[in-house]
């Protein structure tokens, strides 16, 4: 397939230039920067030039263009998220954004839409003991004006792709990344330098490894189901304490203090990542449907795989 990946620069994007290579598939990639058009020509990827959020940009960029497939895996998050509004520009890609990949998808040709949605679309709360499916409720508005914005634009973007005539739309719900980019390296030096403390009530999560993130999005774009979600994590949910501990194990430091969790509360949006949310993720779809399954079952696998 020729597929239009937006997103093709960033930390999910360079692990999944060269899956899409090596499974035979042409890449056309978004990029805003001529620095970034120079690494995708050097990726063997046709560089299209264009903000994804100006729409007529994009398809004055794509006119003249076609192919199979659109992958969108652009997001915004400059730094680690810590209050509400640090997500908006990524709340702006999965709503707007998505909006206007589809425009895109429609003038190129593209059938086939897989978008990146994410685990919390679930809720940031305690989740209870028994693995989230995707027939769970998605999305839905609470009354918390601030999470609702981020409940909002994951139900623009899946409501968009999964319902939109003519398109083949798969969404995504990955769990929290890690691996060989820059937030996960930064993270492993504050904890190397005892500058980064695990909370007690500790948060549960659902990592994921970028490799098998993007291995998720080639099985998906060949194999998933038209109209339908799919969670994405690797197969052991762990507590922040014990990724933390993990990830400082992997840079040869000791266990990180231990704070108090209400000392989160001034960054709201981290407290309620790193705090409150409990969430392990029931994968057996992905595995049934794309044949997709983990490289790194484990943050143990992944870290280990990492170390120098
Ligand atoms: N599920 C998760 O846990 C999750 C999800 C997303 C991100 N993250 C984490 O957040 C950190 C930062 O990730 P990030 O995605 O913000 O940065 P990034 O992965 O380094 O890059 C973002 C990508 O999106 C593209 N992009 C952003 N805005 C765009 C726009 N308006 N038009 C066209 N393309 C646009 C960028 O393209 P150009 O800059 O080349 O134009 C780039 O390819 C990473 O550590 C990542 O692991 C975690």
């Amino acid at each position: 397939m020729r597929v239009l990946l937006a997103g093709a620069t960033g930390v999910i994007g360079r692990e999944l230039v060269p899956q899409l290579h090596e499974a035979g598939h042409s890449i056309l990639g978004l990029t805003r920067s001529g620095r970034g058009a120079d690494e995708l020509r050097e990726a063997g990827v046709e560089p299209v030039l264009a903000d994804l959020m100006n729409r007529d940009e994009l398809l004055r960029a794509l006119d003249g263009h076609s192919a199979d497939a659109v992958v969108h895996q652009a997001t915004a998050i400059a730094r680690p998220p810590m209050l509400h509004r640090d997500l908006y520009p990524t709340d702006a890609l999965r709503d707007e954004g998505t909006a206007h990949l589809l425009d895109a998808a429609a003038l190129i040709g593209a059938g086939r839409f897989v978008a990146q949605s994410f685990f919390l679309g679930y809720g940031y709360h305690d989740h209870g003991p028994t693995p989230v499916t995707e027939d769970q409720p998605f999305a839905t508005l609470t009354g918390h004006r601030k999470t609702d914005r981020h409940m909002r634009s994951m139900r623009a973007c899946e409501d968009q792709v999964l319902q939109t005539d003519g398109i083949d739309g798969i969404a995504l719900r990955y769990g929290m990344f890690y691996g060989p980019e820059p937030m996960t390296q930064r993270m492993a030096d504050l904890t190397r330098r005892r500058l980064l403390p695990a909370v007690r009530p500790s948060g549960l999560t659902s990592p994921i490894h970028l490799h098998d993130a993007a291995s998720a999005a080639v099985a998906a774009l060949e194999r998933g189901r038209a109209g339908h979600a799919y969670n994405i994590a690797d197969n052991q949910p762990v507590e922040f304490t014990e990724f933390l501990t993990a990830l400082a194990a992997s840079v040869g430091a000791g266990p990180p203090r231990t704070v108090p969790a209400w000392l989160l509360k001034p960054l709201p949006y981290l407290h309620s990542l790193m705090a409150v949310s409990r969430i392990r993720l029931n994968c057996d779809k992905a595995k049934r449907d794309l044949g997709w399954h983990p490289a790194y079952p484990s943050i143990h696998d992944g870290l280990t795989a990492m170390a120098p």
